[in-house]
């Protein structure tokens, strides 16, 4: 009897051993994110990994703080681990060599949120409508102002995203689409550099915000202030993200001709990040564009799954259109983002849950 027993307990743990060994040969996906300064990138990485888990594969997550080396020593980690499928949000063109590598090993990309440029080396791209974000702060800026019943000159400054994201030149053509009519009739005038069309990437670096960092455009709001912008009283500054538009509402209420709410100019912004909800709320942020990461993470692995499975991706609550990357035509799939004001933040962000009761807490909600 005793042997019996010994017997089962060693094929149970040889059992135990086996599967544990199983579960342990590697990782499906790797999920590599551009970073942590700016917030929404947290929640993309761990809603992705959340929907990789719930359809049974295991998953990683890395962020590469706003540098393309680091990001490429992630990835070749991913390769080395054995990975099937790699979803990438990269920070610029440097990441084509482990791309390359990526293919050899016959390891599938999704270039998410941002398109990967200049590289043949995948075949779908999963993001939001970027024109439409761009059209959405156009608008807003529109709207705030009255531009169609305004009877004198309304004064604009321009900021754009990161030179080396190629989002930023799409958000910047949807708004400059929106808003030049009213600059050619001169209801609405720039004030300090203007870039006539968002391929002019010349100009474009004067209005950028290297790595997306607030801080360079705190930096360059400042500048503005005490310079190009010093005998104007501002109405109006396109911001291309929440961080950015924060930034520049901070160095506006360092100036004494905007140190209240209501002399504030409108700000645009995106991402519906929780501080940018705060602002809103208060008065000091106009607009922000809601881009709910739990919907792109959701149809992201829905198309990883039919990738590797060999199925045909039905990707739901989405447009399928295609992207080219200067070397090839990609699949894209887009989703719709949402304008949210004042009026309706309470609705579309904070009532669907967005935002957990502790952390809406923070800001008092
Ligand atoms: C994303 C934005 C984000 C920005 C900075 C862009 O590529 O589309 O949502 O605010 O990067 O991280």
């Amino acid at each position: 009897m005793k042997k019996v027993l010994v017997t089962y307990l060693i094929l149970l743990l040889a059992g135990v051993a086996l599967f544990t060994g199983c579960q342990k040969s590697g990782i499906d996906i790797g999920i590599a994110m551009p970073e942590t300064h700016v917030a929404r990138w947290v929640t993309d990485g761990a809603k992705l990994k959340e929907n990789a888990e719930a359809l049974g594969y295991t998953a990683e997550v890395t962020f590469g703080d706003a540098d393309q080396t680091k990001q490429n020593k992630q990835i070749q980690d991913f390769i080395t681990k054995g990975v099937k499928l790699i979803v990438v949000a990269s920070i610029n063109t440097g990441i084509n060599t482990v791309l390359a590598d990526a293919k050899k090993e016959g390891i599938e990309i999704i270039s998410y949120d941002r398109l990967l440029m200049d590289s043949g080396d995948f075949n779908y791209y999963m993001t939001f409508n970027l024109e439409k974000v761009g059209t959405l702060q156009g608008q807003a800026i529109i709207d705030a102002l009255d531009l169609d019943n305004a009877t004198e000159t309304k004064y604009i400054t321009l900021f754009g995203g990161s030179p080396t994201d190629n989002n930023a030149y799409f958000f910047y053509k949807g708004a400059l689409d929106v808003l030049r009519p009213y600059i050619d009739k001169g209801i609405l005038q720039v004030v300090g550099p203007f870039p006539k069309t968002h391929t002019d990437k010349e100009t474009f670096q004067q209005i950028a915000t290297p790595g997306w960092r607030a801080e360079e455009a705190k930096k360059r709001m400042e500048n503005l202030l005490t310079g190009d912008a010093k005998d104007y009283v501002l109405d109006a500054v396109l911001a291309p993200n929440d961080p950015v538009g924060r930034a520049i509402v901070e160095a506006c209420m360092n100036d004494a001709k905007y140190d209240s709410i209501a002399k504030l100019p409108v700000v645009t912004g995106q991402d519906g990040e929780l501080a940018t909800v705060q602002y809103i709320l208060e008065g000091k942020q106009y607009m922000t564009v809601f881009k709910d990461s739990r919907e792109l993470a959701k149809a992201t692995i829905q198309l990883a799954d039919a990738i590797l499975k060999k199925k045909t991706p039905n990707i739901p609550g989405t447009v399928k259109t295609t992207f080219n990357t200067n070397v090839k035509d990609v699949t894209t799939y887009l989703l719709d983002p949402v304008l949210v004001t004042k009026d309706n933040v309470k609705k579309i962000i904070i009532d669907s849950g967005y935002y957990t009761p502790e952390e809406l807490k923070t800001i008092g909600q």
